[in-house]
């Protein structure tokens, strides 16, 4: 039996704002422009947690009252969202990492198999970055999760967070025994999927919530 919780997973559910939230976006009623405002807190959020032990440098600050020692980021830091959904991810790191790389991957989910299918991928030879974010609004199965995460190790980060907004345990299970150095946020982890590997109880597909495009 795996430790569904591992060191390296990070659930946020005992957040107040990150339990407000995730309610709104569960509901079947909330139209996409919430949808994607909700998706972008929650984002934020996560992010917040997520980023407490970048590598930093010294740097030389000038206050209005005396010159002191302060901090920045050091280091290349990329956002990787899988599209489609990780797109609705990306403006939380962009405002809070104004200089971060964005790196797409595309993916879809085959709808019979549930498996992973790769339609988009850019990431430039060699050079990678140090610290690779990669968001994803759902971590199902993890087929996606570990098809982007092999994706970044052939690019060479060293260090790769995932961002997921709702997990299920069967793509926790997968991406922890799989990578078991990728560290995990989640704002929640749902009971089980369903025979079509949807999150159960979920919030249905949160691309299509996002861009509109339900029952397509
Ligand atoms: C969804 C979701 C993840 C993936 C998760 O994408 O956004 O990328 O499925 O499932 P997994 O953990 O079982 O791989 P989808 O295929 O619906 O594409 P979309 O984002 O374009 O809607």
């Amino acid at each position: 039996m795996v430790n569904p919780r591992p060191e390296t997973v990070h659930v946020l559910d005992n957040h107040s704002l990150v339990r407000h939230h995730m309610s709104m976006l569960r509901d079947v009623s909330t139209a996409p422009a919430a949808f994607r405002q909700h998706v972008k807190i929650l984002s934020l959020l996560l992010l917040a947690e997520a980023t407490r032990d970048l590598r930093m440098r010294d740097c030389a600050v000038t206050t209005p009252m005396e010159a002191m020692q302060g901090q920045q980021l050091a280091g290349r830091i990329a956002a990787v969202p899988i599209l489609r959904a990780g797109l609705g991810m990306t403006a939380a790191v962009t405002e809070l990492i104004p200089d971060v790389e964005v790196r797409h991957l595309g993916f879809y989910r085959d709808e019979q198999t549930a498996q992973p299918v790769r339609y988009y991928d850019k990431l430039p030879a060699g050079a990678p970055a140090d610290v690779a974010l990669l968001l994803d609004p759902m971590l199902a199965t993890g087929g996606s999760a570990c098809m982007a995460i092999e994706t970044l190790r052939e690019w060479g980060v060293g260090r790769i967070v995932m961002l997921s907004i709702i997990a299920a345990p069967e793509g926790i299970r997968l991406v922890t025994e799989r990578f078991p150095d990728v560290i995990i946020y989640t704002c929640v982890i749902d009971r089980e999927l369903n025979d079509r590997r949807f999150i159960l109880p979920g919030l249905g597909d949160a691309g299509d919530r996002m861009f509109n495009t339900v029952g397509e």
